[in-house]
């Protein structure tokens, strides 16, 4: 089939490249003159693992192509909206300007019998109001939600937990029945739908809603063992072995209960709070007045954070070497947009710290929005002479390849705050090392 998808930031050019790999003839359309180049000549504008691979594949096969023109997309039977909908600068809802103005330039290229599905995560009715716009053209809109993660995108494109198609009103549809839309969209995902993948069928409400409750969910539940990490500071608990312990309770399941400096990223806290401007809107504001605590927990996590490092350095950080190991807002991403590690990395800075901070991704993505930090790409030159050392985003690097005896042999003081809880506190102490966690003792 060939498809266009537009916009090509971490959805879009993974989709587009993903499309292309399970054969469809796809089109990448951005605005942006440099990411288009950028992948025009098969490199990834991010770092996302497996990307790269597929984007040279796809491009050097022929079924790939990337512009910044969208008449390209005339003559694609599905058009996938894959533009960002982040925070609005100071409130709290969704930044619609780019789907609509995608849609607005996109309507002089549908043809009857296109169909346009939207991927981009917006607040309930979007879709519907879309419709409006698209179907006079004999296009039908459907809503087509995305779970990828960050640093899986690739598999969790092309091998989804399940699929989600909102449909609208067949009675306001001109071309083409709701049967042969999501037939069409069963022929897209086709390598997905061989393996029984759930494919679910709703309206457009349920499945924008889809979207923004999993991530809701998964904020709520990170937030939840991160209330318990506080309630662990109160006691003397450990909040890792609480985890395990109800963990294994498969109603409750031990993923995205690891405790720490909390969720950042672009999706999960501008979601959660979009959600609640949505609700407001709606006059339900109290139906999801919970997520506004679990907003909170998550950035008192990051002021813990910041406390444990001046107590660990009795309460003298002025001129401190301070080693921050992370900048990304998670491993196997160079995304930093609402990163807890830089949120704190900038915060110690703030009170006279002298904060290096490593990172094996995110540097330059780093540097750009906190100048003010230095930066150091070796792990060793990092930790050399620090009298603190900070972790805040999990990288195998720090996490699995750093021993406490090699570190120990670098730095000033045996110092760790571990941000993640990824060290064992005991390896650690036995060598020589005051520990701090989370919500351990
Ligand atoms: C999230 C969702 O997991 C995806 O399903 C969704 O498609 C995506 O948002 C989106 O809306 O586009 P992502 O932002 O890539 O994906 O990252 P996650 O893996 O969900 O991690 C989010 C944050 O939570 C990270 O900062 C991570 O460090 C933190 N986290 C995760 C914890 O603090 N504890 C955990 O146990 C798990």
């Amino acid at each position: 089939m060939r498809l266009s998808v537009i916009g090509c930031g971490y959805l879009g050019a993974v989709h587009a490249a993903a499309m292309a790999s399970i054969g469809h003839d796809v089109v990448g359309i951005d605005v942006d003159e440099a990411k288009v180049t950028a992948l025009r000549s098969g490199s990834a504008p991010f770092f996302e693992p497996g990307l790269p691979e597929l984007l040279s594949e796809g491009v050097a096969s022929g079924r790939l192509s990337f512009t910044t023109d969208m008449a390209a997309a005339s003559g694609s039977s599905v058009h996938f909206l894959a533009v960002g909908t982040p925070q609005t600068a100071g409130a709290h809802a969704a930044d619609l300007t780019y789907v609509n103005s995608a849609v607005e330039q996109l309507l002089p290229h549908l043809r009857p019998g296109d169909i346009v599905a939207g991927k981009s995560t917006v607040p309930v009715g979007t879709a519907a109001r879309l419709a409006e716009l698209i179907e006079p053209t004999g296009a039908t809109l459907v809503w087509n939600p995305e779970f990828l993660r960050e640093g899986w995108a690739v598999e969790d494109t092309i091998d989804p937990d399940r699929l989600v198609v909102g449909t609208g009103d067949a009675s306001s549809r001109g071309a083409r029945s709701t049967t042969d839309v999501i037939q069409t969209m069963k022929d897209v995902y086709h390598t997905a739908v061989a393996k029984d993948t759930p494919f679910i069928v709703t309206d457009y409400a349920t499945a924008e809603l889809v979207k923004v409750a999993a991530n809701a969910f998964l904020a709520t539940k990170i937030s939840f063992i991160n209330a318990m990490a506080e309630i662990a500071e109160a006691t003397g608990a450990d909040v890792t072995q609480l985890a395990d312990a109800i963990g294994y309770d498969g109603r409750i399941g031990r993923r995205f209960l690891g405790a720490g400096l909390g969720f950042g990223g672009g999706c999960l806290p501008k979601d959660i709070r979009a959600f609640t401007a949505r609700a407001e809107e709606l006059g339900r504001a109290e139906s999801v007045a919970f997520l506004r605590e679990i907003d909170a927990i998550n950035l008192r996590r990051r002021d813990r954070a910041v406390d444990l490092v001046v107590n660990a350095l009795d309460g003298v950080v002025f001129q401190k070497k301070v080693a921050v190991l992370g900048a990304a807002f998670k491993p196997h991403s160079d995304d930093i947009r609402d990163s807890p590690a830089l949120d704190v990395a900038a915060r110690l800075k703030g009170l006279g710290a002298d904060v290096v901070v490593t990172d094996p991704q995110a540097l330059e993505n780093a540097a750009r929005v906190h100048p003010q930090l230095t930066y150091e790409p070796s792990l060793d030159e990092t930790l050399r002479d620090a009298d603190v050392v900070v972790l805040v985003t999990e990288w195998d690097e720090y996490r699995r390849q750093l021993t406490p005896e090699h570190a120990g042999s670098l730095v000033a003081q045996r110092v760790v705050v571990d941000g993640r809880n990824s060290y064992d506190p005991v390896a650690w102490r036995a060598a020589g090392w005051t520990y701090y966690g989370m919500g351990r003792p």
